[in-house]
């Protein structure tokens, strides 16, 4: 059988190699060689089958139909927001994520839910293991279908005669063709094969779901090519010694990519979060110092999150800054700030950070929750947990409004906060009753406010 002729290419320059190196002949950069594709057999596969030579013709973008493709409700309402409404026929999705982190469940799961046919194919685990994994999730559903498979050919050849109405392959590193020579996970390897289920995708309207192994620096592996190939590019996220998960999308050409799911993991699967800003907040017998609750947005959904911070006095020279959740950058420049501007003299003081339930927020209306509990356990005085803040703080001092200050507040007001502490510059439209809104405009007045 003819295989196909592959050579390595500089990412930055173009040039031809006949065999991998270390460093590009002609641009002297190093670790830009990768492996493609310059000559495929003419073999059957998916594309020539179908007789899709033909040439594409324009439309009128007015008499495109685009009637018929109602959105597929997956069963879970968080991926179905995250998505945009629900899965898209002929849509391309890549789940990526850490090894652990639960990619494998939350597709079974969704195999298990979703009100259609679906083929699961797993190249990591055997039928039997993938049963008793199920079990354990969800009661068996009658319309959901097992291969263990890594061949692509086989797999369409098994589509083909199963006709499922969504496709989920568990992982794409695993797949190989017989296109190409180069062992799975291979650079080339990913691509066609993913290529092969893009042409899939687009030609018989089906879904398909792909997970994506992340490299250590958090990218999914491949070629960066991989995320602009797909039309969804998701992130599954969490610290595995937590058990809430994020759903994130990086990509999304049919939906907004601002939206998260929290998920919870439990015993039995992973169980949506409805209500995340309850479960954030650690429960606690007594007042304690150090502890300031924000309202962020992540997307477009309101979260309050606990700060904690503990100031304690350095023990060698160099203080240490260190903070969970969030930007130790920020975090330096909010201490550099309450120095300058505020007179607080932290220099000699080790300080830390932790947003509580594991999450990271990169949201800065954080600042103001930072500030305030690093004061807090600064003078060891405890803050009201009736209070909550969201602003971001200037190089100045000043305390700047945030936006969707408005959704901020309702969403305090409806978790029973008495007072929140916002920006005076905020613009906000009519009051709300049940809460107290306190504006704030320079960090000494917030410092004569809560600690007199
Ligand atoms: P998995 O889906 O295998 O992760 P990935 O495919 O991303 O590598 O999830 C693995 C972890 O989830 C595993 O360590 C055990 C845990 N888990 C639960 O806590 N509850 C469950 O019901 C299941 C199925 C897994
Ligand atoms: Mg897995």
């Amino acid at each position: 059988m003819s295989k196909v002729k592959t050579s390595f290419f500089c990412q930055s320059c173009g040039t031809q190699h006949a065999k991998w190196q270390g460093q590009c002949n002609s641009c002297k950069t190093w670790n830009t060689l990768t492996e493609e594709v310059i000559e495929k057999s003419t073999k059957k596969d998916w594309n020539a089958s179908q007789k899709t030579n033909q040439a594409g013709k324009p439309l009128k973008i007015d008499q495109i139909d685009t009637q018929h493709e109602p959105r597929i409700n997956s069963g879970d309402e968080e991926l179905n927001r995250v998505l945009g409404g629900g899965i898209i026929p002929g849509a391309l999705m890549l789940l990526g994520g850490e090894p652990g982190i639960g990619k494998s469940t939350l597709l079974l799961q969704i195999a298990m839910l979703v009100n259609c046919k679906v083929l699961y194919v797993s190249g990591e685990e055997s039928q039997r293991q993938i049963k008793i994994r199920s079990e354990r999730i969800t009661n068996a559903s009658d319309q959901c279908y097992i291969l263990s498979e890594t061949k692509t050919q086989n797999i369409f050849s098994q589509i083909e005669s199963l006709t499922p109405d969504l496709v989920i392959i568990d992982s794409v590193q695993t797949l190989h063709t017989d296109y190409i020579d180069t062992s799975p996970g291979s650079v080339s390897q990913i691509k066609e094969c993913t290529a092969e289920f893009i042409r899939f995708a687009k030609k018989t309207h089906v879904p398909v779901f792909l997970v994506g192994h992340i490299t250590k620096d958090g990218q999914i592996a491949g070629p960066k090519i991989l995320e602009h190939m797909v039309d969804v590019v998701l992130h599954f996220e969490g610290d595995r010694n937590h058990i809430y998960r994020i759903l994130r999308t990086k990509k999304n050409r049919f939906g907004a990519t601002s939206e998260i799911g929290i998920y919870e993991m439990q015993s039995q699967g992973l169980r949506a979060v409805n209500n995340p800003s309850e479960l954030l907040i650690s429960d606690k017998d007594e007042k304690l110092s150090g502890h300031a609750i924000a309202a962020t947005i992540e997307g477009v959904r309101p979260l309050m999150v606990e700060i904690q911070a503990l100031v304690s006095s350095a023990v060698y020279g160099t203080p240490q800054r260190t903070s969970t959740g969030y930007n130790t950058k920020r975090l330096n420049m909010l201490l550099a700030v309450l120095e300058k501007r505020a007179g607080f003299a932290l220099g000699s003081k080790d300080v830390f950070i932790n947003i509580t339930g594991g999450i990271s927020i990169d949201d800065p209306a954080i600042d103001l929750a930072v500030i305030v509990s690093i004061l807090s356990s600064h003078h060891d005085i405890e803050v009201s947990e009736n209070y909550c803040f969201t602003a971001e703080i200037g190089l100045s001092g000043e305390i700047r409004p945030v936006p969707k200050v408005e959704h901020r507040i309702q969403e305090a007001a409806k978790l029973g906060y008495e007072a929140i502490i916002i920006s005076k510059f905020s613009k906000i439209g009519k009051p709300n009753d049940t809460i107290k809104v306190i504006p704030i405009s320079k960090i000494e007045d917030l410092v004569t406010y809560l600690f007199g």
